[in-house]
């Protein structure tokens, strides 16, 4: 039977690579979020953000809770349109006292993150930060800069570590690039 790890031409991100990414923003948010006072909620946007989110709060030490949110940007293909549609909001019902950290995949056109940010903000979160795995800059529609970044990626379509294409490819365990015939069956 076919594996999943044949349609792959290129790993981009490897699994000892994504170790190490983890290690290092673990270690930044334990020196951001050591404070006296501090809420850390770490908000896992689903799907593509699971397996990050999950080594990511295993490895930070400063108390931590944990929510999720399912937002998609409107659009076609892989074409953002400015709007996003949030599909399941956060199961806390007041983020008044939180500092709130967003846990993302991947920071495309910016339009997620951007929007997201300030629809937290003015649900009364006292801070809104962004961790993401991978950047993708040359993509911005709208200017946003994620707080804590794993890796900045070429304009190619990643699959991997949450990543999916046609929502295959999440459970490989380091991010790749797809084989061109792919995309053309
Ligand atoms: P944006 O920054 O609002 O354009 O959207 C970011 C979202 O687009 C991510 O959370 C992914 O779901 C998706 N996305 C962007 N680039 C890729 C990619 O290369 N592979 C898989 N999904 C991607
Ligand atoms: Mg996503």
């Amino acid at each position: 039977m076919k594996a999943i790890r044949d349609d792959i031409k290129e790993v981009l991100v490897s699994e000892e690579e994504i170790d190490a990414i983890v290690t290092r923003i673990a270690g930044e948010i334990d020196r951001d979020y050591s404070g006296e006072g501090r809420k850390l909620v770490m908000v896992c946007i689903l799907k593509g953000s699971l397996p990050f989110m999950g080594d990511l709060m295993k490895r930070v030490t400063v108390p931590v809770e944990i929510d999720c949110m399912k937002v998609s940007s409107y659009g076609k293909g892989t074409e953002s349109s400015g709007q996003i549609h949030i599909s399941l909001d956060l199961i806390r019902p007041d983020i008044a006292e939180c500092d709130i950290l967003i846990i993302e995949d991947i920071v495309d056109s910016g339009v997620t993150l951007s929007h997201l940010t300030k629809y937290l903000e003015f649900k009364g979160a006292r801070s809104v930060k962004c961790a993401t795995l991978l950047d993708k800059p040359s993509r911005r529609k709208v200017e946003f800069v994620p707080d804590y970044c794993g890796k900045v990626v070429p304009d190619e379509f990643v699959v991997g570590y949450g990543l999916d294409y046609n929502e295959m490819y999440r459970a490989l365990p380091y991010v790749g690039v797809l084989k061109p015939e792919v995309y053309e069956k």
